[in-house]
Protein backbone atom coordinates (compact mmCIF):
# COMPACT_ATOMS: atom_id res chain seq x y z
CA UNK A 1 0.00 0.00 0.00
CA UNK A 2 1.53 3.18 -0.98
CA UNK A 3 0.04 6.76 -0.34
CA UNK A 4 2.16 8.13 -2.68
CA UNK A 5 1.33 6.02 -5.89
CA UNK A 6 -2.26 6.71 -4.67
CA UNK A 7 -2.20 10.86 -4.66
CA UNK A 8 0.20 10.44 -8.33
CA UNK A 9 -2.74 7.83 -9.89
CA UNK A 10 -5.41 10.23 -8.76
CA UNK A 11 -3.97 13.54 -9.80
CA UNK A 12 -3.37 11.72 -13.14
CA UNK A 13 -7.25 10.31 -13.71
CA UNK A 14 -9.04 13.47 -12.34
CA UNK A 15 -8.51 17.22 -12.41
CA UNK A 16 -4.45 17.47 -10.76
CA UNK A 17 -5.95 18.35 -7.95
CA UNK A 18 -5.50 16.49 -4.11
CA UNK A 19 -8.49 14.94 -1.99
CA UNK A 20 -8.78 13.06 1.61
CA UNK A 21 -7.39 9.64 1.33
CA UNK A 22 -8.38 6.87 3.62
CA UNK A 23 -7.69 3.31 4.74
CA UNK A 24 -8.54 0.50 5.61
CA UNK A 25 -7.15 -2.91 6.32
CA UNK A 26 -7.65 -7.11 5.36
CA UNK A 27 -7.97 -9.17 8.62
CA UNK A 28 -6.84 -12.50 9.88
CA UNK A 29 -9.07 -14.65 12.19
CA UNK A 30 -7.11 -16.66 15.02
CA UNK A 31 -10.11 -19.02 15.55
CA UNK A 32 -13.65 -18.48 14.61
CA UNK A 33 -14.70 -19.69 11.54
CA UNK A 34 -18.06 -20.08 10.28
CA UNK A 35 -19.38 -18.97 13.73
CA UNK A 36 -20.07 -15.71 12.47
CA UNK A 37 -23.24 -16.01 11.03
CA UNK A 38 -24.57 -18.53 13.92
CA UNK A 39 -24.09 -16.26 16.14
CA UNK A 40 -20.83 -17.23 17.77
CA UNK A 41 -17.70 -16.12 18.44
CA UNK A 42 -14.55 -14.64 16.42
CA UNK A 43 -11.31 -13.44 17.19
CA UNK A 44 -9.75 -11.70 14.24
CA UNK A 45 -6.78 -8.79 14.21
CA UNK A 46 -6.74 -6.14 11.24
CA UNK A 47 -3.41 -6.62 9.31
CA UNK A 48 -0.69 -4.52 7.77
CA UNK A 49 -2.25 -5.32 4.21
CA UNK A 50 -5.12 -2.92 3.25
CA UNK A 51 -6.55 -0.67 0.42
CA UNK A 52 -5.78 3.30 0.01
CA UNK A 53 -8.48 5.30 -1.54
CA UNK A 54 -8.40 9.01 -2.53
CA UNK A 55 -11.99 10.70 -3.23
CA UNK A 56 -13.19 14.19 -3.63
CA UNK A 57 -16.34 15.58 -4.27
CA UNK A 58 -16.54 16.31 -8.00
CA UNK A 59 -19.91 18.32 -7.62
CA UNK A 60 -22.12 16.11 -9.99
CA UNK A 61 -24.38 13.30 -9.19
CA UNK A 62 -21.99 10.16 -10.75
CA UNK A 63 -19.08 8.58 -9.39
CA UNK A 64 -15.90 8.20 -10.88
CA UNK A 65 -13.74 5.42 -10.16
CA UNK A 66 -10.46 4.63 -11.02
CA UNK A 67 -8.85 0.75 -10.45
CA UNK A 68 -5.37 1.46 -10.07
CA UNK A 69 -4.18 -1.95 -9.51
CA UNK A 70 -6.95 -3.35 -12.58
CA UNK A 71 -5.96 -0.05 -14.68
CA UNK A 72 -9.65 0.26 -14.72
CA UNK A 73 -12.75 2.86 -15.00
CA UNK A 74 -16.19 2.97 -13.91
CA UNK A 75 -19.10 5.83 -13.87
CA UNK A 76 -22.25 5.35 -11.86
CA UNK A 77 -24.71 6.89 -11.23
CA UNK A 78 -26.10 6.62 -7.14
CA UNK A 79 -29.67 5.25 -7.95
CA UNK A 80 -30.62 1.51 -7.55
CA UNK A 81 -30.43 0.64 -11.08
CA UNK A 82 -27.26 2.06 -11.48
CA UNK A 83 -25.42 -0.90 -10.62
CA UNK A 84 -21.92 -0.97 -12.50
CA UNK A 85 -21.02 -4.33 -14.00
CA UNK A 86 -17.42 -4.55 -13.01
CA UNK A 87 -17.06 -6.86 -10.17
CA UNK A 88 -14.50 -4.59 -8.43
CA UNK A 89 -17.31 -2.05 -8.55
CA UNK A 90 -20.15 -2.96 -6.74
CA UNK A 91 -18.46 -2.75 -3.85
CA UNK A 92 -18.15 1.16 -4.28
CA UNK A 93 -21.89 1.24 -5.84
CA UNK A 94 -23.21 -1.04 -2.83
CA UNK A 95 -21.45 1.06 -0.23
CA UNK A 96 -23.22 4.37 -1.85
CA UNK A 97 -26.66 2.60 -1.79
CA UNK A 98 -26.36 1.32 1.35
CA UNK A 99 -25.15 5.05 2.89
CA UNK A 100 -28.25 6.70 0.74
CA UNK A 101 -30.74 3.62 2.48
CA UNK A 102 -29.54 4.98 5.60
CA UNK A 103 -30.53 8.40 4.94
CA UNK A 104 -26.98 9.65 4.08
CA UNK A 105 -27.22 12.35 0.86
CA UNK A 106 -24.32 10.86 -1.06
CA UNK A 107 -23.30 12.94 -3.84
CA UNK A 108 -21.08 12.29 -6.93
CA UNK A 109 -17.41 11.80 -6.26
CA UNK A 110 -13.91 11.22 -7.69
CA UNK A 111 -12.10 8.48 -6.43
CA UNK A 112 -8.90 5.96 -7.54
CA UNK A 113 -7.79 3.24 -5.12
CA UNK A 114 -5.04 0.52 -4.74
CA UNK A 115 -4.37 -2.41 -2.48
CA UNK A 116 -1.82 -4.75 -1.31
CA UNK A 117 -3.91 -7.46 0.11
CA UNK A 118 -4.03 -10.78 -1.90
CA UNK A 119 -7.41 -11.56 -3.73
CA UNK A 120 -9.42 -14.58 -3.17
CA UNK A 121 -6.98 -15.58 -0.19
CA UNK A 122 -8.85 -15.31 2.76
CA UNK A 123 -7.67 -12.25 3.99
CA UNK A 124 -10.92 -9.80 3.17
CA UNK A 125 -9.85 -7.66 0.79
CA UNK A 126 -13.48 -7.20 -0.16
CA UNK A 127 -14.28 -6.34 3.16
CA UNK A 128 -11.36 -3.51 3.13
CA UNK A 129 -12.62 -2.23 -0.13
CA UNK A 130 -15.99 -1.46 1.53
CA UNK A 131 -14.47 -0.42 5.38
CA UNK A 132 -12.46 2.20 3.32
CA UNK A 133 -15.65 3.89 1.53
CA UNK A 134 -17.82 3.15 4.61
CA UNK A 135 -15.50 5.03 6.68
CA UNK A 136 -14.70 7.61 4.03
CA UNK A 137 -18.58 8.62 2.92
CA UNK A 138 -19.50 8.84 6.81
CA UNK A 139 -17.05 12.02 7.48
CA UNK A 140 -17.78 13.26 4.05
CA UNK A 141 -21.23 12.94 3.52
CA UNK A 142 -22.46 12.46 7.24
CA UNK A 143 -20.19 14.47 9.70
CA UNK A 144 -19.00 10.73 10.79
CA UNK A 145 -22.43 10.69 12.89
CA UNK A 146 -22.96 6.82 11.80
CA UNK A 147 -21.38 4.81 14.47
CA UNK A 148 -18.95 1.97 14.15
CA UNK A 149 -20.93 -0.82 13.95
CA UNK A 150 -23.36 0.37 11.39
CA UNK A 151 -20.40 1.35 9.36
CA UNK A 152 -19.43 -2.33 9.29
CA UNK A 153 -22.83 -3.39 8.93
CA UNK A 154 -22.65 -0.88 5.33
CA UNK A 155 -20.20 -3.36 3.93
CA UNK A 156 -21.82 -6.57 5.46
CA UNK A 157 -24.97 -5.37 3.19
CA UNK A 158 -22.82 -4.76 0.79
CA UNK A 159 -21.91 -7.86 0.20
CA UNK A 160 -25.52 -9.14 0.94
CA UNK A 161 -27.63 -7.36 -1.48
CA UNK A 162 -25.11 -5.96 -4.33
CA UNK A 163 -22.17 -9.12 -4.24
CA UNK A 164 -23.84 -12.03 -3.11
CA UNK A 165 -22.30 -13.22 -0.71
CA UNK A 166 -24.31 -14.17 3.01
CA UNK A 167 -21.19 -13.46 5.26
CA UNK A 168 -21.35 -12.74 8.54
CA UNK A 169 -19.83 -9.43 10.24
CA UNK A 170 -16.41 -10.82 11.21
CA UNK A 171 -14.34 -9.25 8.30
CA UNK A 172 -15.73 -5.44 8.01
CA UNK A 173 -15.70 -6.01 12.05
CA UNK A 174 -11.97 -6.46 11.86
CA UNK A 175 -11.38 -3.60 8.76
CA UNK A 176 -13.04 -0.80 10.92
CA UNK A 177 -12.18 -1.95 14.71
CA UNK A 178 -8.82 -3.51 14.07
CA UNK A 179 -6.05 -2.11 16.56
CA UNK A 180 -2.36 -2.63 16.38
CA UNK A 181 -1.44 -5.40 18.34
CA UNK A 182 -4.30 -6.36 19.06
CA UNK A 183 -6.65 -9.16 18.61
CA UNK A 184 -10.22 -8.47 18.78
CA UNK A 185 -12.70 -11.25 20.72
CA UNK A 186 -16.09 -10.74 19.02
CA UNK A 187 -19.17 -12.17 20.25
CA UNK A 188 -21.61 -11.94 16.77
CA UNK A 189 -24.71 -12.39 18.54
CA UNK A 190 -24.40 -9.67 21.14
CA UNK A 191 -22.12 -7.50 19.04
CA UNK A 192 -19.42 -7.19 22.62
CA UNK A 193 -15.75 -7.42 22.07
CA UNK A 194 -12.72 -7.53 23.96
CA UNK A 195 -9.04 -6.20 22.38
CA UNK A 196 -6.90 -9.09 23.60
CA UNK A 197 -2.85 -8.23 23.25
CA UNK A 198 -1.32 -10.57 20.78
CA UNK A 199 2.80 -10.70 21.09
CA UNK A 200 3.64 -14.06 21.28
CA UNK A 201 6.85 -14.30 22.22
CA UNK A 202 8.64 -16.85 21.12
CA UNK A 203 6.89 -17.42 18.04
CA UNK A 204 5.87 -15.82 14.74
CA UNK A 205 2.43 -15.88 12.80
CA UNK A 206 2.86 -16.74 9.27
CA UNK A 207 0.34 -17.07 6.48
CA UNK A 208 0.73 -19.88 3.56
CA UNK A 209 -0.92 -18.56 0.44
CA UNK A 210 -2.12 -21.81 -1.38
CA UNK A 211 -3.24 -19.56 -4.63
CA UNK A 212 -5.88 -21.77 -5.05
CA UNK A 213 -9.26 -19.61 -5.90
CA UNK A 214 -12.27 -21.57 -5.62
CA UNK A 215 -14.81 -20.35 -8.86
CA UNK A 216 -18.35 -21.51 -6.82
CA UNK A 217 -16.65 -20.40 -3.79
CA UNK A 218 -19.93 -17.78 -2.89
CA UNK A 219 -22.56 -20.22 -4.21
CA UNK A 220 -20.64 -23.21 -1.72
CA UNK A 221 -20.59 -20.50 0.98
CA UNK A 222 -24.27 -19.48 0.82
CA UNK A 223 -24.91 -23.15 1.05
CA UNK A 224 -22.65 -24.16 4.14
CA UNK A 225 -25.02 -21.03 5.78
CA UNK A 226 -28.25 -22.24 4.78
CA UNK A 227 -27.17 -25.92 6.11
CA UNK A 228 -26.86 -24.24 9.25
CA UNK A 229 -30.17 -22.49 9.35
CA UNK A 230 -31.76 -25.69 8.15
CA UNK A 231 -30.45 -27.56 11.15
CA UNK A 232 -31.71 -24.82 13.86
CA UNK A 233 -35.14 -25.16 12.16
CA UNK A 234 -35.37 -28.74 13.08
CA UNK A 235 -33.70 -28.47 16.67
CA UNK A 236 -35.92 -24.97 17.21
CA UNK A 237 -39.32 -27.49 17.21
CA UNK A 238 -37.78 -29.15 20.51
CA UNK A 239 -36.20 -26.08 22.23
CA UNK A 240 -37.89 -22.98 21.04
CA UNK A 241 -35.40 -20.45 22.42
CA UNK A 242 -32.50 -21.70 20.17
CA UNK A 243 -31.69 -18.77 17.48
CA UNK A 244 -28.89 -20.10 16.45
CA UNK A 245 -26.35 -22.75 16.24
CA UNK A 246 -24.42 -20.91 19.12
CA UNK A 247 -27.13 -21.39 21.06
CA UNK A 248 -27.00 -25.56 20.51
CA UNK A 249 -24.94 -28.48 22.57
CA UNK A 250 -24.65 -31.60 20.50
CA UNK A 251 -26.65 -33.11 22.67
CA UNK A 252 -29.87 -31.06 21.65
CA UNK A 253 -28.21 -31.72 18.13
CA UNK A 254 -28.29 -35.17 18.34
CA UNK A 255 -31.90 -35.41 19.55
CA UNK A 256 -32.99 -34.66 16.56
CA UNK A 257 -30.25 -36.40 14.68
CA UNK A 258 -33.02 -38.49 12.78
CA UNK A 259 -34.90 -35.35 11.19
CA UNK A 260 -31.47 -33.58 10.39
CA UNK A 261 -29.58 -34.33 6.83
CA UNK A 262 -26.90 -35.88 7.42
CA UNK A 263 -24.70 -32.81 5.56
CA UNK A 264 -26.65 -30.49 7.42
CA UNK A 265 -25.64 -32.20 10.58
CA UNK A 266 -21.79 -32.27 9.97
CA UNK A 267 -22.20 -28.76 9.25
CA UNK A 268 -23.92 -28.04 12.61
CA UNK A 269 -21.27 -30.14 14.47
CA UNK A 270 -18.60 -28.29 13.36
CA UNK A 271 -20.21 -24.91 14.10
CA UNK A 272 -21.07 -26.33 17.95
CA UNK A 273 -17.41 -27.86 18.39
CA UNK A 274 -15.75 -24.50 17.14
CA UNK A 275 -17.51 -21.94 19.36
CA UNK A 276 -16.37 -23.62 21.93
CA UNK A 277 -13.10 -24.31 20.59
CA UNK A 278 -12.77 -19.94 20.81
CA UNK A 279 -13.79 -19.92 24.17
CA UNK A 280 -10.89 -22.49 25.32
CA UNK A 281 -8.70 -20.71 23.36
CA UNK A 282 -9.47 -17.22 24.81
CA UNK A 283 -8.59 -18.50 28.07
CA UNK A 284 -5.80 -19.81 26.65
CA UNK A 285 -4.28 -16.78 25.31
CA UNK A 286 -5.02 -15.17 28.50
CA UNK A 287 -2.67 -17.25 29.94
CA UNK A 288 0.08 -17.33 27.37
CA UNK A 289 -0.42 -20.83 26.87
CA UNK A 290 0.13 -20.67 22.85
CA UNK A 291 0.29 -24.57 22.67
CA UNK A 292 -3.55 -24.83 23.55
CA UNK A 293 -3.89 -21.98 21.34
CA UNK A 294 -1.98 -24.52 18.56
CA UNK A 295 -3.59 -27.09 19.04
CA UNK A 296 -6.89 -25.99 18.73
CA UNK A 297 -6.59 -24.75 15.62
CA UNK A 298 -5.27 -28.12 14.58
CA UNK A 299 -8.72 -29.30 15.40
CA UNK A 300 -10.46 -26.53 13.35
CA UNK A 301 -8.80 -27.52 10.37
CA UNK A 302 -9.72 -31.18 10.83
CA UNK A 303 -13.26 -30.09 11.36
CA UNK A 304 -13.17 -27.44 8.17
CA UNK A 305 -11.62 -29.95 5.98
CA UNK A 306 -14.11 -33.20 6.94
CA UNK A 307 -17.32 -31.67 8.71
CA UNK A 308 -17.71 -28.31 6.95
CA UNK A 309 -15.75 -29.16 4.20
CA UNK A 310 -14.51 -25.83 3.54
CA UNK A 311 -10.97 -27.22 2.61
CA UNK A 312 -8.93 -28.53 -0.57
CA UNK A 313 -6.26 -30.91 -0.91
CA UNK A 314 -3.73 -28.05 -1.37
CA UNK A 315 -5.01 -26.44 2.22
CA UNK A 316 -4.76 -29.92 3.35
CA UNK A 317 -1.42 -30.33 2.46
CA UNK A 318 -0.22 -27.09 3.67
CA UNK A 319 -1.33 -28.06 7.21
CA UNK A 320 -0.15 -31.45 7.14
CA UNK A 321 3.71 -30.24 6.89
CA UNK A 322 2.94 -27.76 9.54
CA UNK A 323 2.40 -30.76 11.75
CA UNK A 324 5.38 -32.48 10.03
CA UNK A 325 7.33 -29.51 10.84
CA UNK A 326 6.74 -28.97 14.51
CA UNK A 327 4.53 -25.47 13.77
CA UNK A 328 2.00 -25.22 16.95
CA UNK A 329 -0.65 -24.62 15.12
CA UNK A 330 -2.39 -24.54 11.71
CA UNK A 331 -5.18 -24.41 9.84
CA UNK A 332 -7.03 -23.02 6.81
CA UNK A 333 -8.36 -19.55 7.63
CA UNK A 334 -11.07 -17.74 6.48
CA UNK A 335 -14.19 -18.62 4.27
CA UNK A 336 -12.30 -21.44 2.57
CA UNK A 337 -12.23 -23.22 -0.95
CA UNK A 338 -8.38 -22.02 -0.93
CA UNK A 339 -6.75 -19.30 0.23
CA UNK A 340 -4.13 -19.31 3.04
CA UNK A 341 -3.23 -21.55 6.07
CA UNK A 342 -2.42 -19.27 8.80
CA UNK A 343 0.31 -20.97 11.24
CA UNK A 344 1.39 -20.36 14.82
CA UNK A 345 5.55 -21.55 14.71
CA UNK A 346 8.10 -21.21 17.22
CA UNK A 347 10.65 -18.93 15.86
CA UNK A 348 13.90 -21.59 16.29
CA UNK A 349 11.23 -23.34 14.12
CA UNK A 350 10.21 -20.83 11.09
CA UNK A 351 13.18 -21.06 8.77
CA UNK A 352 13.03 -24.79 8.22
CA UNK A 353 9.11 -25.33 8.03
CA UNK A 354 9.43 -22.22 5.38
CA UNK A 355 11.84 -23.91 3.53
CA UNK A 356 10.45 -27.56 3.46
CA UNK A 357 6.74 -26.57 2.99
CA UNK A 358 8.05 -23.86 0.11
CA UNK A 359 9.78 -26.86 -1.32
CA UNK A 360 7.48 -30.16 -0.97
CA UNK A 361 4.71 -28.00 -2.48
CA UNK A 362 7.15 -27.07 -5.46
CA UNK A 363 7.51 -30.31 -6.00
CA UNK A 364 3.76 -31.21 -6.22
CA UNK A 365 1.99 -28.72 -7.25
CA UNK A 366 4.61 -27.29 -9.55
CA UNK A 367 4.49 -23.67 -8.03
CA UNK A 368 5.41 -21.82 -5.11
CA UNK A 369 2.47 -20.90 -2.34
CA UNK A 370 3.34 -17.29 -0.89
CA UNK A 371 4.51 -16.61 2.45
CA UNK A 372 3.27 -13.73 4.35
CA UNK A 373 4.57 -12.08 8.08
CA UNK A 374 1.59 -11.43 10.04
CA UNK A 375 1.75 -7.59 11.41
CA UNK A 376 -1.43 -6.64 13.69
CA UNK A 377 -2.45 -3.33 12.58
CA UNK A 378 -5.12 -0.52 12.93
CA UNK A 379 -8.67 0.00 11.41
CA UNK A 380 -10.26 1.88 8.82
CA UNK A 381 -8.58 5.53 9.11
CA UNK A 382 -7.98 8.88 7.37
CA UNK A 383 -4.61 8.91 6.24
CA UNK A 384 -4.35 12.75 4.80
C1 LIG B 1 -15.77 -15.09 5.04
C2 LIG B 1 -16.97 -14.26 5.50
C3 LIG B 1 -16.98 -14.10 7.02
C4 LIG B 1 -16.83 -15.45 7.71
C5 LIG B 1 -15.69 -16.23 7.13
C6 LIG B 1 -15.60 -17.63 7.68
O1 LIG B 1 -14.57 -14.42 5.29
O2 LIG B 1 -16.94 -12.99 4.91
O3 LIG B 1 -18.17 -13.45 7.41
O4 LIG B 1 -18.02 -16.17 7.69
O5 LIG B 1 -15.76 -16.34 5.72
O6 LIG B 1 -15.34 -17.60 9.03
Amino acid sequence: MNLETVRSEFKKHFDNTDGFVYASPGRINLIGEHTDYNGGFVFPGAIDKGIIAEIKLNGTDKVRAYSIDLKDSVEFGLNEEDLPTQGWAKFLFGVCREMIKRGVEVTGFDTAFAGDVPLGAGMSSSAAIESTYAFALNELFADSKIDKFELAKIGQATEHNYVGVNCGIMDQFASIFGKEGHLIRLDTRSMEYQYFPFDPKGYKVVLLDSVVKHELASSAYNKRRKSCENAVAIIQKKHPHVEFLRDCTMEMLNESKNEIDSEDYLRAEYVIEETQRVLDVSDALELGDYETVGKKMYETHHGLSKLYEVSCEELDFLNDCAKKCGVTGSRLMGGGFGGCTINIVKEELYDNFIETTVKAFKEKYERNPKVYDVVISDGARRLA
